[in-house]
């Protein structure tokens, strides 16, 4: 058995990215193999050039290939994939992941938007309100998942009163509307604020799948989910129960973004969940007298967007109306929509709706109609 270029993609189907869970062949990051007098050539585009992951899929490759007859020396040549590449490797992925989630009552047509940071208080719970309001205003039907269990301040944000109620035959819970927004939060199902204590004995991710697989969400276009800070155990529990997720990064202007940079998209890639782009919030505050202040530094959401090579969305100003909205139950964006900060939230939803477009409402019966549509209104094939 002579050994070919197919047989050293056979035996490169053994080598698996731990943390990807596929092998490197069906997931793409084999982009070519030679052969030259025994001597094998295996390129392998990684993910990320520093993959930490790179070591032992070079062993992997090196013992798998050179168990290959007549096959001398096994020479690794790795590269870092450019994003086109990586955005496959995505797909690949969560094609994966998708194919073993388990059933949520979230359409999989839903967008899924989780909005996350590196660390606590840039604004996440702000953004995910705002967002959530300017996304309704540009007409879609959208909800609002409180993924801070215990830290949950939605509620107030939104000043809802109601409490979320079960089903008495099929337990599934209604979400509360509140502001034209389908909202779910523990802040509503616990009577004050002191009994959240209670909560945390309770595992988060426990808690987050509760709520997407017994919560009644209906048909929405978007779910915004205000993730906690800290962690990634809540991050991959949603991308394994919601594979469609994706990632919206906060951060202040602090040049410190780096370190987190890092974490957030290590903690996105071993989740499989995309980041749509960056928000930079609590930008520049400008004075009555039309002067900026760089209160918190500048330029953190540009460095962070183009560490992890996607758009920045937003640069969100700091503003005292963002405070009051949050504080009075009604957030900027629809109590003054004129304001800076409030414009900003309408932007940024805006571009959100352009990167992230709500899927088409296109049933698999509704392309066998139009495609029979289309045959009908072509002239009849006239056969032999
Ligand atoms: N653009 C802004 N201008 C002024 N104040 C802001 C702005 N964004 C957020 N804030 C204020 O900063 C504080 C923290 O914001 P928020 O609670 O949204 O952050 P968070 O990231 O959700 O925090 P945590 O990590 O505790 O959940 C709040 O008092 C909020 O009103
Ligand atoms: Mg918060």
């Amino acid at each position: 058995m002579i050994t070919t270029t197919e047989s050293v993609y056979e035996a490169l189907r053994g080598v698996i990215d731990p943390e990807l869970g596929g092998d490197i062949v069906t997931l793409g990051m084999v982009s070519g193999v030679s052969i030259d007098n025994g001597v094998v050539v295996v390129d392998i585009a990684l993910t990320i050039a520093e993959c930490p992951m790179r070591g032992q899929i070079e062993g992997d490759t090196v013992r798998r290939v050179k168990s290959l007859p007549g096959v001398s020396e096994v020479v690794v040549r790795t590269t870092a994939m450019t994003k086109s590449q990586r955005a496959d490797l995505m797909a690949v992925a969560r094609k994966r992941a998708r194919d073993s989630a388990e059933l949520t009552q979230v359409h999989p047509t839903t967008r899924v938007i989780a909005v996350s940071s590196g660390k606590g208080g840039v604004g996440k719970s702000s953004v995910s309100v705002n967002l959530a309001i300017a996304l309704h205003g540009l007409g879609y039907r959208v909800g609002l998942l409180d993924a801070d269990i215990w830290g949950f301040s939605i509620p107030r944000m939104l000043a809802a009163e109601e409490r979320l109620e079960a089903d008495e035959i099929t337990r599934l819970i209604t979400p509360v509307t509140v502001q034209g927004i389908k909202l779910v939060s523990t802040g509503l199902i616990i009577e004050s604020e002191e009994t959240a204590l209670m909560w945390r004995g309770l595992m988060l991710s426990k808690a987050l799948e509760q709520f997407l697989k017994q919560v009644s969400w209906g048909e929405l276009d978007y779910l915004v989910i205000d993730m906690p800070p800290g962690t990634g155990d809540i991050q991959m529990a949603l991308s394994r129960l919601l594979p469609q997720a994706e990632m919206v990064v906060v951060t202040t202007p602090q040049k410190a973004a780096q370190k987190v940079a890092v974490r957030v998209a290590d903690m996105a890639r071993r989740s499989y969940m995309p980041i749509v782009g960056v928000i930079e919030n609590m930008s520049g505050f400008t004075c009555e007298h039309g002067v900026t202040y760089d209160l918190f530094g500048a330029g953190g959401g540009s460095e962070l967007a183009d560490d992890l090579s996607v758009p920045l969305i937003a640069r969100i100003p700091l503003d005292a109306a963002v405070v009051t909205g949050g504080d009075e139950g009604l957030p900027v964006t629809s109590a003054d929509p004129n304001n800076p900060a409030a414009l900003a939230f309408q932007r940024a939803a805006e571009i959100l709706v352009g990167l992230v477009p709500p899927a088409q409402d296109e049933t698999c019966t509704g392309r066998i109609a139009k495609l029979l549509e289309g045959l009908e209104s072509q002239p009849a094939q006239v056969t032999a």
